[in-house]
């Protein structure tokens, strides 16, 4: 005889079949896919530092671990659709009080020690990173948002030699995007990119290197500055032209530093 009450069960659901009816049940996993020891996922909350327990996971937020002693700090809890897969010992990840974090993906391999620290207030929509070599770091600034479709290489993954020198030439040092930049749409950025702080990225650029000056927008592949002197907000280009006109030419910066901000318009 046929049986009234069957189930089976996979990693996402439990099915049970009762009289030729089919329930399906979806399993909440606990915990994160970690293995190695001493790995910690650390939570600051309201100036508290406590560690995540085995049977916890953070709402948007996939991380899977294989290795020893690798550090991940987060002071924010705004993720959505995020991971980090780290396949290293001995990395750092730290990401500041209220980020907002959408379509983040740290990948880390092929070597240990590596670092990412990400600033409070940034916010991102899509954003590839990869840190595949032994050392290699990123650290963007407070206050950065990234748009979408953005792959930040802080290594090359593969090594480039001199012939006549036997050298290799392509050795990764850091990455870096200082306070208050913004990054454009589909934005690449190579090993080494140094970025001060009030950068504007175009969207699509290649940037291939260190920048000194801040303040300006850099664009093109490979990037460079295309105009000086210019300051962004999150607000749109139409809005930020109302507010100039109902202040009569001076308005408090809405954004985090706060700074006086005098139009140039109503020099
Ligand atoms: C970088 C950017 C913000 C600059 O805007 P802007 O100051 O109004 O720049 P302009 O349109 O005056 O362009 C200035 C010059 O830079 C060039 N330029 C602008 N953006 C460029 C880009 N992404 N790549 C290459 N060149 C670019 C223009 O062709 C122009 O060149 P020209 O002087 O030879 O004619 C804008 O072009 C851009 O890339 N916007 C996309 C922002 C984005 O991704 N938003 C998503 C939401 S977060």
């Amino acid at each position: 005889m046929k049986k009234l009450i069957s189930w089976h069960k996979n990693i996402n659901y439990l099915v049970i079949k009762f009289f030729g009816i089919k329930f399906k049940f979806k399993i909440k996993e606990l915990g994160y896919a970690i293995s190695g020891e001493n790995n910690k996922i650390l939570l600051k909350e309201n100036g508290v530092t406590r560690e995540l327990k085995a049977s916890e996971k953070i709402d948007g937020l996939d991380i899977q671990i294989n290795g020893n002693n690798n550090h991940i700090t987060l002071e924010s809890k705004h993720f959505n659709n995020c991971s980090m897969l780290l396949q290293c010992s001995n990395a750092k990840i730290e990401i500041g009080d209220n980020c907002r974090l959408n379509g983040l993906h740290i990948s880390v391999a092929c070597g240990n020690f590596q670092k990412v620290k990400i600033g409070k207030n940034t916010t991102c929509f899509h954003t590839e990173v990869y840190l595949n070599e032994e050392n290699a770091s990123l650290e963007i600034g407070k206050d950065c948002m990234l748009s979408g479709n953005i792959v930040i290489w802080t290594t090359d993954g593969h090594a480039i030699i001199e012939k006549n020198t036997n050298k290799v030439i392509n050795q990764p040092i850091k990455t870096v995007i200082g306070e208050h930049c913004w990054i454009g749409y589909g934005a690449h950025l190579c090993k080494n990119t140094n970025l001060p702080n009030d950068v504007i990225v175009g969207a699509r650029s290649v940037v291939t290197k260190a920048f000194e000056d801040s303040n300006v927008v850099i664009a093109g592949n490979p990037a460079r500055i295309l105009k000086r002197n210019v300051q962004w907000e999150r607000d749109t280009a139409t809005n930020e032209i109302r507010k100039r006109s109902n202040a009569g030419g001076c308005r408090e910066r809405k954004n985090p530093s706060s700074r006086l901000v005098f139009n140039e318009l109503d020099d």
